[in-house]
């Protein structure tokens, strides 16, 4: 008899998992990873031993998340195609790890998700777990049971089985600390947009709180403080993500390139997320030399590309991070975010680094910079150029 480990939700699809796993004559150890989603997981560990599960286990890897996934994103200034910031990308490799821990200490011989067929996220499972344990089988019930929703909740309500969620939800919603990500229903058509029920953590900027300023502080690359008030990483993300989800800002309505080829219509909601993201590029602008911070820009965007197409274990993300890792200490000070009306601003940006130099900037009196050194860089400049009109110009 084999012996599997299911990431576990405790949602329809990978309840119904458990005895589907079972009839098909695997055991099955259901693990739930806490990444910060909402609800009670520790109720849905109970149901998992009612649906048959011979062991059921609740993670809490939000710590774990924040330093090893969410921080590295963020000083990479991750934005998938510019706009997304991997709200579910980041949780999967996660999740793998989990997974193939609980298997080396249970003994067990195969792994599952409950993923589809068509999406992004087995693929980061598939790739994740290959990387890391290429022992063991993979299994995904959901993409080779061949059932309609409907016929999911037939099967649940035919066996009988706990289930509480056999409400139709009308969009499929993923849920971690970085933000939240909708998909389906309606938002199957681009053009049509998407109705307010489908936001949990913004509020319509249309009847929004007035706009409020948030002192955002960084200490090497990392946010330690809002408003002078020094927090731990989850509550920090909490407190930014309440605020400017309350002043009406971060969300993000896109027509997104999914690895497995096709085209489709998200929805996310990351006010924390876009919020940080905004201030630590801002912070990186005044801090970090502007060659590099023209390179590091396209490796942000490279990075991005990696953790959203599953890539998360590969040499090219360390050796990315450890490009950039050479001057994310640098990153350290103050930044000012107005959020609201549907959008956030830099209005202000300190830190013991500032490459900015008032001095040399001032064009008042007390001037630091030696403009008489002025003509003779122009003329040693611009020399290739001069040349090369001498030589070409027609006369
Ligand atoms: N398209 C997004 C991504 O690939 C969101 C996936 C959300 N997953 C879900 N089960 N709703 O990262």
């Amino acid at each position: 008899m084999s012996r599997v480990v299911l990431a576990y939700s405790g949602g329809l699809d990978t309840s119904v998992a458990i005895p589907w796993l079972k009839e098909q004559g695997h055991e099955v150890v259901a693990v739930a990873v806490d990444v910060g989603q909402p609800g009670e997981l520790s109720s849905a560990i109970d149901r998992a031993y009612e649906l048959g599960a011979i062991e059921a286990r609740l993670v809490d890897a939000r710590t774990d998340y924040v330093e090893r996934f969410v921080w590295p994103a963020l000083k990479m200034n991750a934005l998938y195609q510019g706009l997304y910031p991997l709200v579910s990308a980041l949780s999967r490799p996660l999740i793998a790890e989990v997974l193939v821990d609980v298997a080396r200490e249970t003994g067990a011989d195969a792994v599952a998700h409950g993923c589809t067929g068509k999406g992004n996220d087995q693929v980061r499972f598939e790739v994740s777990l290959g990387a890391l344990a290429p022992d063991l089988r993979v299994m995904a019930p959901v993409r080779d049971w061949d059932m309609t929703r409907g016929d999911t909740i037939s099967y649940a309500v035919e066996r009988n089985l706990p289930i509480t969620t056999t409400k139709k939800s009308p969009y499929s919603i993923d849920e971690n600390l970085w933000g939240r990500s909708i998909e389906c229903g309606v938002l199957e058509d681009p053009w049509a947009s998407c109705p307010e029920d489908a936001y949990a953590l913004t509020v319509s900027p249309a009847d929004a709180a007035p706009s409020q300023d948030l002192e955002v502080t960084f200490d090497k690359g990392v946010p330690v403080a809002v408003n002078g008030e020094y927090l731990d990483p989850i509550n920090l993300i909490e407190a930014v993500g309440k605020i400017a989800g309350s002043c009406g800002f971060g969300r993000i309505d896109m027509v997104e390139d999914r690895v497995v080829g096709f085209k489709s219509r998200e929805v996310y909601e990351a006010p924390a997320a876009l919020t940080l993201i905004k201030a630590h590029a801002d912070l990186e602008s005044l801090t970090l030399d502007g060659r590099f911070l023209r390179q590091k820009r396209h490796l942000d965007s490279q990075w991005a590309d990696l953790a959203y197409e599953g890539l998360w274990f590969s040499p090219l993300r360390d050796a990315i991070e450890a490009f950039a890792g050479t001057t994310s200490d640098h990153v350290t000070g103050d930044v000012r975010v107005r959020v609201g009306s549907g959008g956030a601003a830099i209005i202000g940006r300190r830190s013991p680094n500032a490459l900015y130099d008032e001095a040399a900037a001032t064009y008042e009196s007390d001037d630091g910079f030696d403009q008489s050194a002025s003509p003779g860089f122009m003329s040693l400049w611009g020399l290739p150029a001069k040349r090369w009109s001498t030589v070409h110009r027609t006369p």
